[in-house]
Order: structure tokens, then C-alpha cells, then sequence
């Protein structure tokens, strides 16, 4: 494994640990700021009940309530308002709510950065179209062992640029940093030219 895949993964590592004690720590705080607001509900509903239970009857839950003074009516109007309020924050709430826990629950992807190949690596995949150690068998593809390196820089630059047009070199070319032309531009030149013979099959 490479120094830098071995990053990316103590990278992730340290990250899902991150998660867990950030989850941890912010379930703790809501568990006992849901407790604390229970106790003042629990109190009043507690207070109500032994004050006032034996008022407590079908006709309590729907009845709109009566002026001041006169005896009976009920709280009909506070069961539809905290119905009406529950409705409207819901409508505001949820959205958001559920949205942040789609994005929470996402694994986070490694950042997009290519990984560096060493110019052994680089060479392998010009190697495959432009022959080991860059002498091509193939007459469609230019041999590379032994050019001239600042030709190989100067060409690899015009692929990038469009100034020589074509389009598998300018991809293969565009991923190149400048370090990585250097580099192979030095490593074909010192690889040896090795005589090849073009046969084209028959009827070519
Ligand atoms: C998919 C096949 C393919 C791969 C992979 C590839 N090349 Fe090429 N390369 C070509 C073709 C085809 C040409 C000829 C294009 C032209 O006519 O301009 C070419 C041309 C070149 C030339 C110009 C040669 C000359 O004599 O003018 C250089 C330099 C070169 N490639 C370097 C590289 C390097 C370095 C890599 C690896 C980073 C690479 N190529 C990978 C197909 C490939």
C-alpha cells in the first residue's frame, strides 16, 4: 500500500471517529435538554390533575370555552390552536430536518484528488500504446525510447495545449503534472531505441 492510500485511510479513520463522539456527545445534550423540559410539563400537568381532575369529563375536551364567571364550556379552541401551531412548525420543521439527516447519514467520500503515480507507473500505461520502454511495435504509434527529451516536454506541452491535435494524447497528456513531464520525458530518453521491424498483416 502507498504512503498516500495509507493517508487516505487514517484520513477515514480518524473522520468516523469523529462522527461517533460528535454523535455521542450532541445525543447526550439533547437526551438531557429533553428531560429538563419534561420536568416543568410533568409539574404542570401533575398540578392541574390533582387541582382540577374531577373537572375533567368529555364535555371539558368539546366545548369552546365560556366567558369568565359562567360555569362549564371547555378548551375545544386550545386543542385546535396547538393542532393548527403543531401543523405549521412541522411544515417548517421537517424538511430541513430530514434533509440534514440524508446528508448526516452519507459516508464522506475521499476528497477527489488523483493519486500521485511514480513515473515508473506513468510509464507502464505509455507503455501501452507506445511499446516497452517506449519502442512501439505498432506503426501507428510513435516509438518514444531515445527522443530527445526536451522534444518530449516541448510535444507533451503542445498535446496539452491543443497546438498538436490529438485527442488520446491530449487526455493522456492533460493529467500530466509539469514534475511528472519532466520525469518522463527524461526516463524515455534514457531508455534504449531497440530496432523493430513493422510487418503489417496481409491485406492491410
Ligand atoms: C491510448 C494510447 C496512448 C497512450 C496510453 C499514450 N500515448 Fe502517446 N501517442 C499516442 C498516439 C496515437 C500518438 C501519435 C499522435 C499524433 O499523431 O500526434 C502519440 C504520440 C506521443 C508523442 C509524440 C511522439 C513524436 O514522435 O512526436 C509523445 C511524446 C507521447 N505520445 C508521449 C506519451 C506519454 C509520455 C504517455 C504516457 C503518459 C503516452 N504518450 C501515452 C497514443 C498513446
Amino acid at each position: 500500500m502507498s504512503a498516500f492510500s495509507e493517508l487516505m485511510d487514517q484520513n477515514r479513520v480518524s473522520r468516523r471517529r469523529q462522527r461517533k463522539i460528535a454523535n455521542t456527545v450532541m445525543l447526550s445534550f439533547t437526551g438531557l435538554v429533553t428531560a429538563l423540559a419534561l420536568v416543568p410539563l410533568f409539574w404542570i400537568i401533575g398540578y392541574v390533575i390533582i387541582r382540577g381532575g374531577k373537572n375533567i369529563n368529555l364535555d371539558f375536551f368539546i366545548h369552546l370555552p365560556r366567558p369568565l364567571g359562567m360555569a362549564g364550556g371547555g378548551v375545544l379552541s386550545a386543542i385546535e390552536g396547538t393542532l393548527v401551531v403543531t401543523l405549521l412548525a412541522a411544515l417548517f420543521a421537517i424538511p430541513p430536518g430530514v434533509l440534514a439527516a440524508f446528508y448526516a447519514a452519507l459516508e464522506p467520500r475521499a476528497p477527489n484528488v488523483r493519486k500521485p503515480l511514480t513515473t515508473e507507473e506513468w510509464a507502464q500505461r505509455c507503455d501501452r500504446c507506445h511499446g516497452i520502454n517506449g519502442n512501439s511495435t505498432d506503426p501507428r504509434l510513435p516509438g518514444l525510447a531515445s527522443q530527445r527529451r526536451d522534444y518530449v516536454e516541448k510535444v507533451l506541452h503542445a498535446y496539452r495545449s491543443g497546438e498538436r491535435r490529438n485527442t488520446t494524447m491530449a487526455a493522456m497528456a492533460a493529467d500530466l503534472s509539469e514534475a511528472e513531464v519532466d520525469n518522463l520525458a527524461a526516463h524515455y530518453a534514457r531508455q534504449k531505441a531497440r530496432p523493430v521491424v513493422f510487418a503489417s498483416p496481409p491485406g492491410k
